[in-house]
């Protein structure tokens, strides 16, 4: 099962064999790169690594996942509503959205993005808050919001935090392109908080803290009521799923009779404690060592798109120096390290569709200036598009045996996977592959990959709105009335009330008649 290579009736499914006018050369590349297909046993290893690990973290013992109680019970039920505010922080840029909810249905999402320099990213912590709320009160003038407004919001921060609840969160570690040591350690909502107040924003409260992957989840559950698990394939990855509540030790301040409970998994730390060297190649090690986060993130670093490109530059450089591929060009067109960008990858990947042509390959290496004919032949760009499917199999396979032992741990046997990121939506092959070999892990499912766009800002208004809708449930519990139909609907009314004030104050800015947004 799941074996690497095949022929063209897989339809793409598989990884093309490497033929070569010298066969002698393609005998050397393929036992050169033959560490990165990885054994049936090997398969089963993985597999067999994350369901303990994942055991492991939920009863508080050591692991290198996180398994992190999200502290949120429920997924969307149609009933929510009210206006948001959302900040979506997790890459390069950051976003600052303001959503509308009405019946459970999005009326409107307007937001802007805002540029994080690298001081912001790499410096002291504080600066980067201060940052933060400067852009919430430039994106609250663009919208004649008043500073002093009253108005909820979701945070969404897609880093591996320790929650303490629905609205604390404690930063473990900075992951992809961030590395402010001071935050570590730190409790994010209230430097959040603390920064808005700062700067005049005295009503903003921050109702809940939630991660991409959570909020992708949760945009699933609203578009299919199926769904179980986010996950997240971009820059970064990582995977939330609905777990029951029971099995959920680590939990901060009252239970409330919660049968399930969102766990965020943080699997981009798999193998961070060894459990997978089996699988690591002396390339892995190599991009490691050139990594911003050394020795953390093993897992991430096989399948993501900060580190794909970089994985793909570093075989192919090692097939340089074997003199196994671009033996006429000169050693200064290699692009340097961390300069070959996963789109390359995804670009090169896009001949494997179209009948195993050069086009798209030939153009990326037309951007690092190598000359058809003169710096490589035709034998070179099968050995780049043989390097480069290999590394990207490597991925959609450990994602499906990850993404296959969380779905045999639900009793579901229907189970919808909401998934974004770039990796995800601009890789040609990724999810093909992804949906045979999770078939073929998982026989006994019936899954289906969903695409749910933009789960990071949309999760932010729906977590906000369920966080009022349990905190509203759990004030009536306390107070001994236990109608929750009642207090869910007076919250609405509570919540359609801010909705009417943003509209009557300020109608026409959330439909975005400056022109700043309608980004969706
Ligand atoms: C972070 C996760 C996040 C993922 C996808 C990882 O680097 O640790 O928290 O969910 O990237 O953005």
């Amino acid at each position: 099962m799941c074996g690497v290579t095949g022929n063209a009736q897989d339809g793409n499914y598989k990884v093309n064999d490497l033929q070569l006018k010298d066969n002698k050369r393609a005998q050397f590349v393929k036992e050169s790169l033959k560490n990165l297909i990885l054994s049936n046993e090997q398969i089963e290893k993985v597999g067999e690594a994350f369901k303990q690990e994942m055991s492991s973290a939920l009863d508080e013992k050591t692991s290198s996942l996180q398994m992190e109680n999200t502290y949120i019970p429920e997924l969307p039920n149609g009933s929510e509503e009210g206006t948001y505010l959302a900040l979506d922080l997790g890459g390069t840029n950051f976003r600052i959205i303001l959503l509308e909810l009405a019946n459970g249905e999005f009326l409107k999402e307007d937001f802007k993005f805002y540029h994080i320099s690298d001081e912001a990213r790499l410096g002291c912590g504080i600066e980067l808050f201060n940052y933060l709320a400067e852009c919430v009160k430039d994106f609250m003038t663009l919208k004649n919001m008043p500073f002093d407004m009253k108005i909820p919001m979701g945070f969404t921060f897609s880093f591996p935090m320790k929650q303490h609840s629905l609205h604390s969160a404690e930063l473990v570690t900075w992951t992809k392109s961030f590395n402010c040591p001071s935050v570590v350690g730190c409790d994010v909502v209230q430097l959040l908080q603390t920064s808005l107040r700062k700067h005049g924003m005295r009503n903003i409260e921050v109702l809940c803290i939630l991660n991409d992957t959570t909020g992708t989840l949760v945009e699933g559950a609203r578009l299919d009521a199926k769904t179980r698990i986010g996950m997240i394939l971009g820059t970064g990855s990582n995977a939330a799923f609905l777990e029951r509540a029971d099995r959920v030790h680590h939990w901060e301040g009252e239970r409330h009779g919660e049968k399930n409970v969102i766990i965020d998994i943080e699997w981009g730390a798999f193998g961070d404690k060894g459990t997978i060297d089996f699988i690591r190649t002396e390339h892995d090690k190599e991009v490691d060592n050139g990594s911003l986060l050394k020795r953390s993130f093993t897992f991430e670093k096989y399948i993501s798109g900060k580190y794909l490109g970089e994985v793909v530059r570093v075989v192919l450089k090692s097939l340089c120096d074997k003199n196994l591929l671009f033996t006429k060009a000169s050693k200064d067109l290699f692009p340097a390290p961390w300069k070959f960008g996963t789109d390359n990858v995804s670009h090169i990947e896009e001949d494997a569709l179209n009948g195993c042509s050069n086009t798209s390959t030939v153009k990326v290496l037309d951007k690092f200036n190598y000359r058809f004919n003169i710096d490589y032949d035709e034998d070179d760009i099968k050995v780049i598009q043989y390097t480069t499917a290999l590394v990207s199999y490597r991925a959609a396979l450990l994602v499906s045996i990850c993404t296959s032992v969380l779905l045999n741990r639900m009793t579901e046997t229907d189970i919808t996977v909401a998934v974004d990121g770039s990796v995800y939506k601009h890789h040609p092959r990724l999810k093909k592959w992804m949906v045979q070999l999770i078939k073929e892990l998982s026989p006994e499912k019936n899954f289906h990959l969903m695409l749910a766009e933009d789960g990071s800002g949309k999760g932010a208004g729906l977590v906000s709105a369920i966080a009022q809708r349990i905190n509203t449930r759990n004030v009536c519990i306390t107070n001994g009335n236990h109608n929750n139909g009642h207090a869910m609907n007076g919250h609405g009314k509570e919540m359609n009330g801010l909705g009417k004030h943003m509209n009557g104050h300020h109608n026409g800015v959330v439909n975005g008649s400056n022109g700043i947004h309608n980004g969706h």
